[in-house]
């Protein structure tokens, strides 16, 4: 096996390339590596560093965005055309409205992922919508949100990328409301939100293998520590406390390039990276489908909970000319055009097994009376290499492990689309369930 750099290891099997055909530019994405996993190196990514949420100097919203249009009428409205239209897939196009917030008008955006502090020069890439093929996505509107999740919860489980998008969704609800910090803890893995005048819940879980693990080594065969993942066994740092959820946003993929022990039923039944002779090393597909399995077996094997799940597909990277540690970077200034990148490699393996699994997984939840759905972000995403902070997620001079992060994405940025993506799908919720309790009072009539 070879080792590059700080010691990341590369199985060659597992790295992905992207084909422009436009460009002729390979895109190294080196899914296995995941930058994700060097984060901890420098910093407590998934932490709120330097954010204290609670001490934040009160902003006025109002300063420089106009609200955003209440008009109850408008509330819940949707279009039939909606009703068959798959927002997923189309086309990003400009949008001169965009962004809805800045960084001086919203105190939810981590340090690392607020890229025009750090000097980005251009800002085109915050003024872009996702246009789908088929239907009009409209962008987001607070109001109608909060007024859906009125009395309600969501909760967020997965990685820094999951929270990426919490932040993101905080700073476009800012315009109506902040939330205050609520958290039963003082681990900022686990934060809870409180939308007062909606009485909406807003929590995090982190947990980036969601199934039960440990780190024994910080160090490991890779200086980048190894994890124990007990594949067969819930985190229970979050299954256990889901009941209240009205809906479930779950995300992963990216750490299972990490070196780990894979346990089943107690007993080491392989590795990621591990180099031992004795022990099998597995794709990282082996441990992101049997997590994700258990994962969704955790949310089944709930009685209470009676909540919507929603798997957001994992987001692309970006890296370009190298690895993550070999000079790659993301310097691309616009969207590519559908047609001009495709996913594979790694990126569709993952891709490929995530959706095997959910399918599975679905067809239990239904039996079950569960309701599991997909935000298919992944295409979307993968057209945006020009939403990273690249090296302005802190200063020229920070010696920082990942200095060009092509993985998480700038706040304001493409990431905001997801919130759109999520408004959309809480509506057509809202339909379905309206339109299956119609189906039954009739059921009853006749
Ligand atoms: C808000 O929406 C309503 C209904 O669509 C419309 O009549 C009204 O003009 C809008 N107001 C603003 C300020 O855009
Ligand atoms: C916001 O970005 C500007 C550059 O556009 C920067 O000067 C400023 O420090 C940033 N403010 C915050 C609060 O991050
Ligand atoms: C607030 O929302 C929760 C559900 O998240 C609900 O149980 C509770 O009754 C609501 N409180 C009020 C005052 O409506
Ligand atoms: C593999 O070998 C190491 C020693 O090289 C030993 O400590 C470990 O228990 C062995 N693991 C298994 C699963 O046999």
């Amino acid at each position: 096996m070879k080792q590059t750099g700080i010691g990341f290891p590369h199985g060659k099997n597992y790295q992905g390339t992207i084909h422009l055909t436009t460009s002729k530019i390979l895109l190294l994405i080196t899914l296995t590596l995941i930058t994700l996993t060097i984060i901890p190196l420098y910093f407590p990514f998934h932490k709120f560093p330097s954010l204290s949420f609670s001490n934040h100097s009160p902003i006025s919203p109002a300063d420089t965005i106009p609200p955003a249009n209440h008009s109850h009428d408008t509330l819940i409205a949707i279009d039939d055309n909606h009703h068959k239209c798959d927002v997923f897939s189309g086309e990003w196009v400009p949008n001169p409205n965009a962004p809805y917030y800045h960084n001086t008008t919203c105190w939810a955006i981590h340090e690392h992922q607020n890229c025009q502090k750090y000097g980005r020069p251009d800002s085109d890439y915050m003024k872009w919508r996702w246009k789908p093929d088929d239907c009009d996505l409209p962008v987001f509107n607070p109001y109608q949100f909060l007024e859906i999740m009125r009395d309600k919860a969501l909760a967020f489980v997965g990685d820094s990328v999951g929270r990426n998008q919490m932040q993101s969704l905080i700073c476009m609800l800012s315009r109506v409301e902040y939330p205050i910090d609520v958290s039963t803890t003082k681990d900022d893995d686990f934060k809870r939100w409180y939308y007062v005048s909606y009485n909406f819940t807003m929590a995090t879980y982190w947990s980036p293998f969601l199934v039960k693990f440990n780190q024994p080594d910080t160090d490991g065969p890779t200086h980048t520590g190894i994890f124990n993942l007990y594949l067969d066994e819930f985190d229970e740092k979050w299954t256990n406390q889901i009941d209240e959820f009205n809906y479930l946003i779950l995300n992963g993929g990216h750490w299972f390039s990490r070196p780990s022990f894979y346990y089943e039923g107690c007993e080491v039944v392989g590795c990621k990276f591990c180099q031992q002779d004795n022990i099998t090393d597995y794709p990282m597909t082996f441990g992101y489908r049997r997590a994700l399995n258990t994962a969704y077996n955790g949310i089944m094997s709930r009685e209470n909970f009676k909540g919507v799940t929603i798997l957001r597909t994992f987001a692309p990277m970006h890296f370009e000319g190298g690895e993550w540690n070999g000079g790659g970077d993301c310097i691309r200034r616009k969207p590519f055009k559908n047609n001009e990148v495709r996913l594979e490699g790694s990126n569709l393996e993952l891709y490929l097994a995530q959706m095997e699994e959910f399918n599975e997984a679905q067809k239990k939840a239904t039996e079950n009376g569960l309701k599991f759905r997909l935000m298919d972000i992944t295409q979307p995403m993968l057209l945006r290499p020009d939403g990273h902070p690249s090296k302005y997620g802190h200063w020229p001079s920070e010696k920082v492990t990942l200095y060009n992060d092509c993985v998480h994405w700038c706040l304001p940025g493409p990431i905001d689309t997801w919130s759109d993506f999520l408004l959309h799908m809480l509506k057509m919720e809202g339909r379905r369930s309206a339109q299956e309790k119609l189906i039954r009072k009739r059921k009853i009539a006749s």
